[in-house]
């Protein structure tokens, strides 16, 4: 299987360059040598009451019942809200759900939280709906009768089935679903890599420059161990780049000591990453991301929103330029390719479900809108 490569191209982001071929360099170049806006000092103020996250009585943890039905997927995030019903626990939610209690119990940015929820349902849901939403794990049958879905678009596959659309290889914690054979449930050596980070530290934390060391060994590992490895647009560089901000900016508990970036501890990130255990027997339980007590969120009005979210890659573009990088390996491991800008013609930006094979589709919404790495379900069928 041959797929095409296109370097750097940050269409969605307001990063994007007008030659191809040398675009991550440059947008490493100009990210690097110009000052972060974070050194800009923010005042961020420590509120407990508002702050604190209830995790009692109709908040209790409650793990999923698989047998039943309820799914729990890639995102940490979002398995921890269904456990403490912020979302409902069978799963499958809806936008509007999704995007306000990602904000009331995070402090994500309501601008990012939109999109996602809004691209999710797209991609991984039903948006022929009264109320469009998605499963935050695989295909449910509850879609059709709680999101009004008409079937038009085929059978949603959640976020687990969303692989180059939503869901990307050199993730985090997950594995490479063509080295791995699953995607969605946490690969306890990636997990062990980053905990490693700081097992040994006297104070451990797990803050974005740890996060971006991790960032760098899971490309480089993948690009070199899974021959069928793929970076997508929006999956890949963009989306992937929320798996190693989101924890250190918003998984990290707040105090009046950091009001701002908080601390992740060790106990703070095996919770949400739904590991238990000592250091050396490290043990994972698919579903059981759990929100700490005395979990404190981010301030209010300090919200993650798109600009600061912006500021994180000025972290990975000093150390790792790559993550600039979209494209994959040609059938052999290290075989990277890069697409020059003559390349992107005709052929590889044909229409959805025109017969190029689905690589070809990895370039369709992209290239169109900048924004996507594949079609819905349906439109593949
Ligand atoms: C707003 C809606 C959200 C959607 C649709 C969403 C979706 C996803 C998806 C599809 C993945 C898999 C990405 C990959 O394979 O690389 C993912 C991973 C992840 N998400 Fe979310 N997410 C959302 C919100 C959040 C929030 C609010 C947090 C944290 C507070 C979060 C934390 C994470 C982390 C840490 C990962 C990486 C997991 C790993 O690699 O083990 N997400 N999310």
């Amino acid at each position: 299987m041959r797929y095409l490569f296109l370097h750097g191209v940050l269409a969605a982001l307001p990063l994007s360059a007008s030659a191809f071929p040398h675009v991550a360099e440059g947008v490493a170049t100009r990210l690097t040598s110009a000052s972060p806006r974070r050194s800009e000092k923010r005042t961020v103020t420590f509120d407990p009451a508002a702050q604190l996250v209830d995790v009692t009585s109709e908040h209790a943890f409650v793990p999923p019942n698989f047998a039943a039905g309820d799914q729990r997927g890639p995102c940490p995030g979002l398995n921890a809200l269904a456990n403490h019903n912020y979302l409902p626990h069978n799963g499958v939610a809806a936008c509007t759900d999704i995007t306000n209690q990602t904000v009331s119990v995070y402090g994500l940015g309501a601008d990012i939280t939109s999109f996602l929820a809004i691209y999710g349902a797209i991609f991984d849901g039903n948006i022929l709906s009264l109320d469009p939403g998605y499963s935050i794990g695989g295909p449910s049958s509850v879609y059709q009768d709680i999101l009004s879905g008409l079937g038009l678009l085929g059978t949603p596959q959640g976020l687990s089935g969303s692989q180059k659309k939503h869901e990307s290889d050199a993730s985090a914690c997950r594995g490479d679903l063509y080295t791995s054979g699953n995607d969605y449930k946490v690969d306890i050596n990636r997990f062990n890599e980053i905990y490693a980070l700081q097992s040994n530290d006297a104070s451990p934390s797990y803050d974005l420059d740890v996060w971006t060391g991790h960032r760098k060994e899971r490309f480089l590992k993948s690009k070199n161990e899974n021959p069928e490895f793929f970076y997508a647009p929006f999956a890949g560089v963009i989306a992937s780049t929320g798996d190693f901000t989101f924890p250190p900016r918003m998984f990290s508990n707040k105090s009046a000591a950091y009001p701002d970036n908080g601390i992740l501890d060790k106990d703070i990130l095996k919770s949400f990453f739904s590991i238990n255990g000592t250091d050396d027997n490290l043990v994972y339980t698919e579903g059981y991301e759990r929100i700490p007590a005395n979990f404190y969120k981010r301030a209010i009005g300090n919200e993650y929103t798109i600009p600061l979210f912006m500021e994180d890659p000025f972290s990975f573009a000093s150390k790792f330029p790559e993550m600039f990088s979209m494209g994959g390996n040609t059938g052999e491991s290290r075989q990277l390719r890069r697409a020059r800008s003559g390349e992107l013609d005709g052929r590889d930006l044909q229409l959805c479900g025109s017969a190029g094979g689905e690589q070809s589709l990895v370039f369709c919404v992209p290239g169109l809108v900048g924004c996507g790495s594949g079609c819905p379900e349906g439109w593949l069928q």
